[in-house]
């Protein structure tokens, strides 16, 4: 898909259960995702709903473009607008908001409104080039469920300078059913073992991932300690590489075989929220099973990422323990540079 070709009609139709994963990863790939929000019950709720829908666009049998459109019996809304990168500036915006505008006016809804971010200035210019104009008024929000932690906010130690952690073990007693899963759409994306990884390069995925989530042992080990596990040949460290960036990494801890430990998991932070952490975990997954091992095994603590946990169990992982530490803030002890 090439941008600036000539305008072809897109082909127009409501999103059905199978288009799930592929609009998902539209929105990743146009950054339309947030933290806070669940892609998947989003796409079941717009579908459920009897007063919204998602509308897809085809090209040539692809998905190119969606839009959620709704009305709450007042105005019409839509959210999650999307143009596939590689097939912008060809009219397919202006076609798919037409189609949403359509669906509004035979609801008899007399106005269309959208909400766009103050720094999303393509999409000020491109509703204003379809004739939408800017309303005088603010959006006041509130939070009416805790939306969690966001990726880069740092915990608080008590006045002792501890954290209080809870750790929950994971397990997973037969292969997964499911095909590993495909990359997002539309990225250059490589998933290569490091084998024998020199420490420092180590020390920069490891360093530059867990930072956000005071991922610590492995900054307390020398470099001799930690070369001697990473190194190790039953080690296998998968890094994930995404336009030839080194995007993420996935650790399988094969040392205690029949058993087999996923040490570490995690996506740099330019990267989190676009689809990779997903694919990234299946591949690792489907990696472990390969060895046929007895159980694979995972643990995360409440200092991850708030998804984790929900991320684990929805890739077939079953929650078996728990348990309550106290640790000392490693940014206190200087393991982790505040700065
Ligand atoms: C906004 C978006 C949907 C536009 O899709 P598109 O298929 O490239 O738009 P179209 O080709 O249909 O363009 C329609 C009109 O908008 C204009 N337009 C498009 N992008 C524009 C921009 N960045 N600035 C000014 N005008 C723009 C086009 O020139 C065209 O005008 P014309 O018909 O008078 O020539 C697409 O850029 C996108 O998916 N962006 C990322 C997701 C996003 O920001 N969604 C909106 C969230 S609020």
């Amino acid at each position: 898909m090439t941008a600036s070709e000539p305008t072809v009609d897109l082909t127009i139709r409501p999103a059905r259960a199978e288009d799930a994963e592929t609009l998902i990863d539209l929105w990743n790939i146009c950054a339309l995702t947030r933290w806070w929000n669940d892609p998947r019950q989003d796409f079941q709720r717009f579908t459920d709903s009897a007063n919204a829908d998602i509308l897809v666009g085809e090209d040539d049998g692809q998905v190119v473009a969606g839009v959620c459109v709704g009305h709450d019996g007042h105005r019409g809304w839509y959210y999650y607008l999307a143009v596939h990168p590689g097939c912008r500036n060809r009219g397919y915006g202006r076609q798919i908001v037409r189609a949403a505008e359509l669906w509004l006016s035979e609801r008899e809804i007399p106005k269309a409104q959208a909400m766009i971010r103050q720094q999303n200035q393509e999409a000020a210019g491109f509703y204003e080039a379809l004739g939408y104009g800017h309303d005088a008024v603010g959006v006041v929000s509130r939070w009416l469920r805790d939306p969690g932690l966001p990726p880069d906010s740092s915990v608080s130690p008590d006045s002792e300078g501890n954290l209080d952690v809870t750790i929950t073990y994971l397990e997973m007693t037969s292969p997964p059913q499911d095909a590993p899963p495909h990359p997002p759409a539309g990225q250059r994306v490589a998933l290569m073992r490091a084998e024998r990884p020199p420490v420092s390069f180590y020390r920069f995925l490891y360093n530059t991932i867990g930072a956000a989530w005071l991922w610590w042992e492995r900054r307390a080990l020398d470099d001799e300690a930690l070369a001697r596990v990473i190194q190790d040949d039953r080690v296998e460290i998968y890094v994930l590489y995404v336009d030839g960036v080194p995007a993420g990494y996935a650790e399988l801890d094969r040392r205690a075989e029949p058993e087999i430990d996923l040490a570490y998991f995690g996506v740099m932070p330019e990267y989190i929220g676009r689809g990779f952490g997903r694919y990234l975990l299946g591949s690792a997954i489907h990696m472990a099973w390969s060895y046929a091992p007895e159980r694979l095994t995972v643990n995360t603590n409440t200092l991850d990422h708030p998804r984790a946990l929900s991320l684990y169990q929805k890739a077939g992982f079953t929650p078996v323990g728990q348990e309550s530490r106290t640790i000392i803030d490693p940014r206190l002890t200087g393991l982790i540079p505040t700065r």
